[in-house]
């Protein structure tokens, strides 16, 4: 169901000029006067910090570590502190009232929010189109102005380390630095429009399995080269504002107490200026939190005591209400926290009230909500993030003119899965399914008929027998018989994929796979659309289907999109951001997941992903970086200079060219490979893309510039960063195992950073 868009308007103050209003009210009547020099905008960041910390109490500042609210920080109205106002993301603003558990649930009454449900983050790494997932973020940041929240709880940052993470479709896929550059990128935007981003969860969030309780043991070269560059970049690159620290443990300590992570590695290693939120729910001491560097504990207020009393925290491991005054100011008075950490904790906290400017400026006088440009730009994800699989004989794009009938087929046909469980979950003014999408497309001359074919277990208990999955798939076997071509819309939901757990098996629930069987077997015009946002197997299958498609979770516009692709409207140009296995055990933390004794070990290593399938020879069943176009692409002219490197950097230079008669955009994937190391290196690391538009017969220049870092691995003896000097190939191509240009340089001596 279509509804109007509406615009919000809320006004805290006149608007004085553009789209910001300053809000001054508040502080005029604060006891400090309007002369204070805090409250000047025109003075240094940190003068304003300096000058408001003194002249805050030690309660004051104390009460300032927790917040006030399910999603506010405390304010302080003597000083004219305001709250930061949070809401959940990443993929669009979330209500802010309580628990997913409470605002998801059927019937909920509270406070309902809609916002534009953007593709997940799965979907947007697939786009591999930094400048859109800024735009992305631009527009999130728009909305969380438009309803009154400052602090959006995104990017989720963690790499999918295991194909079966419940939260797989949050991430940025399993290579850091396609990670890093997505993060960065949407970083950036939402912080251009004076809203803090907050990188999650920082670090090595990679199960939920336990989430709350398990020691992730990871070797420090895996932390360096595969877990952290997101976050590093999130803060050096894009000067994120706040991070989030984990639920779980990192070797023996709680992220939100590790003072390895958060002091050590964050603040002095990256020089992070912005404060650490906890994530909700997982502080477990007072001083050696409050030392750790984590400044401020959430939720907190009546919301956070009320949750805690419920069975559902306990019994899965949460806690909380650590750093509630009545906690730290003993602690402070017995001297195990002292106050210049208090004062570093609170003044990262005011450093971001006052360079976003949300100290200044309370919010915007008028704003908008899922407007037009919205809608269009969530359709443009989309559209960009659809993977093309498999396309035998060119069945795709459909030829309308000669197509009379369709069977739409699969649980997830008929219903819009714009995104998956958990606090990620955004509820949208309107979702359109994939039948909604083709039919609209399709047009009355084509018959396009529905058949559930299995249901999805879980969502119509009455369906769940073997007797009723048998009906509905001769139902629709006996639909794809008589169509021109049938496609099969499969995939999961939030109960079989969620924050909360991790996914029971990569193979479809439901009977999903019996279905596609016995509808390849009917109908010999089989398109697959996979709508999930992890890895699925297909082995049973693939060999039958001319066709396939993942289109993962991809937001509210996610039927237009599918029908943008099938018909040709869009050519698909998305690639994949996660290696898909043949099966399960091929996976690289296969026998390292989920874990014994609440300990799990990262034994693959640095061999997450295709580092993994390249140096063990297992063959995916498809590659990191792989994706088809309905065009052809040709590389050709490369050029490294200069093959001897000093110290100025390499760049590196190519063409492509559509040699096909449809438009395209092809991704542009560089690969680096040492092969001198005298270090155990991965064979190749992406470590630069472009994603290219080109019309029929275009030619255009791509180039790269290589700096240090993509030379270099982390060394634990050195405890830094080594770029050996030696032989280098760069390898470009349009996969992971699809490398059309090699060529190498030699680097002379290791590199001033
Ligand atoms: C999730 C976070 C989320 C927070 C607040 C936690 O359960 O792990 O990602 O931001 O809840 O809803």
């Amino acid at each position: 169901m279509r509804h109007l868009h509406f615009v919000v308007l809320i006004f805290a103050c006149p608007i004085l000029s553009g789209t910001l209003a300053t809000a001054q009210t508040h502080q005029a009547q604060t006891e400090a006067g309007d002369a204070a020099p805090y409250k000047s905008p025109k003075l240094p960041v940190e003068q304003r910090v300096q000058d408001l910390l003194s002249r805050m109490t030690l309660e004051e500042k104390v009460a300032m570590l927790s917040g006030s609210g399910w999603m506010e920080s405390q304010p302080n109205p003597r000083l004219g502190i305001p709250s930061i106002k949070m809401a959940d993301g990443p993929m669009g603003v979330r209500s802010w009232a309580g628990s997913s558990a409470l605002t998801s649930a059927p019937g909920s009454t509270v406070l309902k929010v809609t916002s534009t449900a953007f593709p997940a983050g799965v979907a947007m790494a697939a786009t591999w189109d930094t400048d859109l997932v800024r735009r992305e973020a631009q527009a999130i940041g728009q909305e969380m102005k438009a309803l009154g929240r400052n602090m959006i709880l995104g990017p989720t940052l963690n790499i999918n380390r295991v194909p079966l993470w419940g939260r797989n479709f949050e991430g940025y896929g399993e290579d850091p630095y396609l990670t890093a550059r997505m993060g960065v990128a949407y970083i950036q935007g939402v912080q251009s429009k004076g809203v803090s981003a907050t990188a999650k969860h920082f670090a090595a969030n990679n199960q939920e399995y336990e989430r709350h309780r398990i020691d992730a043991r990871i070797d420090e070269r895996a932390l360096q080269e595969i877990y952290f560059p997101a976050f590093k970049a999130a803060v050096k690159e894009a000067g994120v504002w706040s991070v989030m620290s984990a639920y779980n443990k990192v070797n023996g300590t709680y992220c939100a107490e590790n003072a390895a992570l958060l002091k050590d590695v964050l603040q002095k290693q990256w020089g992070f200026k912005g404060f650490v939120v906890s994530d909700w729910g997982s502080t477990y001491s007072t001083a050696d939190t409050v030392n750790a560097g984590m400044d401020l504990e959430m939720p907190g207020g009546e919301p956070m005591k009320a949750w805690l009393k419920t069975d559902g925290p306990r019994a899965s491991g949460n806690s909380g209400g650590w750093l509630v005054p009545e906690k730290v100011l003993p602690e402070l008075a017995a001297g195990r926290i002292k106050t210049a950490v208090v004062d570093d904790n609170v003044s990262r906290i005011l450093r971001v009230l006052f360079a976003s400017g949300q100290f200044d400026h309370l919010r915007t006088a008028t704003a908008e909500v899922d407007t037009p440009g919205q809608r269009a730009l969530a359709r443009t994800a989309a559209d960009e993030g659809i993977v093309l699989l498999k396309n035998t004989g060119d069945l795709l794009p459909l030829n309308l003119p000669k197509i009379h009938s369709l069977a739409i087929i699969g649980p997830n046909a008929a219903v819009a899965r714009t995104g998956s469980g958990g606090s990620s979950l955004v509820r949208p003014n309107y979702a359109v399914a994939p039948l909604e999408g083709i039919r609209e497309r399709a047009g009355s001359n084509v018959q396009v008929s529905y058949a559930l074919g299995t249901s999805m277990e879980l969502e119509d208990p009455s369906q769940d027998t073997p007797e009723a999955r048998e009906r509905s798939r001769n139902e629709a076997v006996a639909l794809a018989e008589k169509a021109d071509a049938a496609i099969v819309i499969v995939g999961r939901f939030p109960k079989f994929e969620s924050e909360g757990f991790d996914i029971k098996s990569l193979d479809l629930p439901s009977g999903q796979d019996d279905l596609i069987e016995a509808v390849a077997k009917a109908n010999k015009n089989t398109i697959v659309v996979i709508n999930t946002g992890a890895p699925i197997t297909m082995t049973r299958w693939i060999a039958q289907v001319p066709a396939i498609l993942d289109m993962w979770y991809s937001g509210q516009e996610g039927g237009h999109a599918l029908a943008d692709v099938l018909f040709g409207d869009f050519n698909p140009s998305g690639k994949l951001p996660v290696s898909f296995v043949k099966e399960w055990k091929d996976s690289p933390a296969y026998g390292h997941y989920p874990g014994e004794n609440l300990q799990v070990e990262y034994g693959e290593s640095i061999y997450v992903g295709y580092r993994y399938f390249d140096k063990y020879k297992t063959e995916p069943l498809y590659p990191f970086g792989y994706g088809l176009s309905y065009t052809k692409f040709d590389y050709s002219d490369f050029k490294i200079t200069p093959s001897v490197r000093g110290d100025r950097p390499v760049e590196v230079s190519l063409r492509v060219r559509n040699s096909g008669s449809r438009k395209g955009a092809e991704v542009v994937e560089l690969y680096v490979h040492d092969g001198h190391s005298s270090v155990d290196r991965p064979i190749n690391e992406l470590k630069g893309f472009r994603r290219v538009e080109l019309a029929p017969g275009e030619t255009k220049s791509v180039t790269f510039s290589l700096d240090r870092s993509a030379m270099s691995y982390f060394s634990t003896t050195k405890k830094d960063w080594v770029a050996e000097p030696g032989q280098f190939d760069v390898l470009v191509g349009a996969s992971s195992r699809d490398i059309r240009l090699k060529g190498s340089f030699t680097l002379e001596h290791d590199l001033p950073r």
